[in-house]
């Protein structure tokens, strides 16, 4: 039997925009294969020109989010407007009139999700946010309906598309930063203010959402080690090329017994991973569960589209859902009691560090790495300035000694400074 579902939009820009476009060129296609027939009855955003310029009728434009509300039509409400509030406001109203949301908003979920899923169970809603990570990638319906059975050990993954979209133009084009950045900005794919995806909050943001899930408890973003990618020169790029790695800000999430490390950094990947080849706005995550082992999700991370059909889904799924679905954990924004977060995790590390070209400066530097329990693993030089630029790779080691290591070299007689710690996936 058909059923129709009526949908308000609120923001119609980029993603916005991409969901409106699925549901009226799809609508038949869903009427038929889901047997549900979605008409978006109003949409709320704040320039009726922009409303317009979709062929959306004037009257299909809402004054206020208190008309949503207020509309007993309607029963799932999609929130692509982005930011903290008025999203926020407007979203806990919703829910707490009974209507589903669905949202792209992972800063929102990020920082406040406890809140809005009060305010769902309260209404005796839906609170579902498939948009909000990796684009078009099913991640989250992965996590919490595909991957149960398993203790999730480990996810790893590429996911701000902005940033994989600089750092692939620059590694592959040696196109500058800027005119990188612009061209993300221009394809719909950056945040409004893109030190969001450049400085890594972006991704810590969806880190925190899928570390939380994967892990079963809170993983809240300030506990997540951050780092973006603004430092990251060309020189750098092309010495890690040499040495086989592509260059990526991944979102790491790993999870040993009761220690969860959760972090965001640029990343010198092998050459040979899975990984290395994700380009573009393109994602990918990696994730290792103890019964199925080893899988990768790969798609478009952002974008109208792509983001448009993950929203979609989630309109679906609340549609048909006979229960709303919430979190498996004690979802109170804190870390659960006996969880520790470490920022004190190991990894390999590719140092390069300005030296006066002078004999004794590299003993120097290798001495304070063994001081600190730093195995080399390989050195290189290259030419800096007056001086010379001595890259080195490390076996595994404690970032507390690596640290450590690097304020000790920097106090060297013959050292200028350490240029660059980038961490290398091992
Ligand atoms: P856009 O800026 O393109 O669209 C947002 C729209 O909402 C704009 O039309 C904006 O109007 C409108 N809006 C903002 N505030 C209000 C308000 N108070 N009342 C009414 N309308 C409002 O953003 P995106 O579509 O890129 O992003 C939307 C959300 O989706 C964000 O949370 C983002 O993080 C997330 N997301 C984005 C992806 C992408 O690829 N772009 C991918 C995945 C998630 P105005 O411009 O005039 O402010
Ligand atoms: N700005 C985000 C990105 C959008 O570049 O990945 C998708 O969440």
């Amino acid at each position: 039997m058909t059923k129709t579902v009526n949908v308000a939009i609120m923001g119609i820009g980029t993603v916005g925009g991409g969901t409106y476009e699925i549901l009226t060129e799809n609508r038949e296609f869903m009427l038929r294969t889901q047997g549900i027939d979605f008409r978006v009855k109003k949409v709320l955003d704040k320039d009726l020109e922009r409303i317009r310029s979709f062929g959306i009728p004037e009257s299909a434009a809402a004054s206020s989010v208190d008309e949503i509300a207020a509309d007993k039509d309607i029963s799932i409400v999609v929130e692509t407007m982005g930011g903290v509030e008025p999203a926020k406001t407007f979203i806990e109203k919703v829910l707490l009139s009974g209507k589903s949301v669905v949202t792209a908003n992972k800063e929102l979920v990020s920082k406040h999700w406890p809140a809005l899923e009060a305010a769902a169970k309260k209404g005796g809603a839906g609170l579902y946010f498939e948009a909000s990570c990796v684009g078009g990638v099913p991640i989250i319906r992965a996590l919490q309906e595909g991957l149960q059975a398993n203790h999730i050990n480990s996810i790893v993954g590429i996911i701000n598309g902005t940033t994989n979209y600089i750092l692939t133009k620059m590694t592959e084009e040696g196109m500058g930063y800027h005119d990188a950045l612009k061209e993300a900005q221009q394809l719909g794919y950056a945040e409004f203010n893109p030190t969001a995806d450049v400085e890594g909050f972006d991704a810590a943001y969806k880190l925190s959402i899928l570390a939380s899930l994967a892990f079963h408890t809170c993983v809240p973003y300030q506990t997540i080690y951050r780092e973006g990618i603004t430092k990251i020169s060309k020189a750098d790029i092309k010495t890690g090329l040499e040495l086989g790695y592509r260059i990526k800000l991944l979102a790491i999430g790993k999870r040993r017994g009761d220690v969860i490390e959760a972090r965001v950094h640029p990343t010198f990947v092998p050459a040979s991973h899975p990984l290395a080849g994700v380009g573009g706005s393109f994602n990918a995550v990696y994730v290792n569960g103890d019964f199925v082992d080893d899988l990768m999700f790969y798609g478009r991370g952002a974008g109208a589209r792509p983001t448009g059909s993950a929203i979609v889904s989630d309109v679906v799924y609340a549609a048909k859902a006979a229960a709303p679905l919430y979190s498996d954990f004690v979802n109170d924004g804190k870390v659960a009691d006996g969880i520790e977060i470490t920022g004190d995790f190991s990894s390999k590390y590719y140092l390069a560090v300005s030296v006066k070209d002078v004999p004794g400066v590299l003993a120097a530097v290798a001495g304070v790495f063994a001081k600190h329990n730093v195995g080399i693993e390989s050195v290189s030089q290259r030419s800096g300035g007056s001086g010379a630029v001595i890259v080195f790779l490390t076996h595994t080691a404690l970032e507390s000694d690596v640290k450590a290591s690097v304020t000790d070299i920097e106090q060297l007689d013959d050292t200028n400074k350490v240029e660059s710690l980038i961490r290398v996936l091992a």
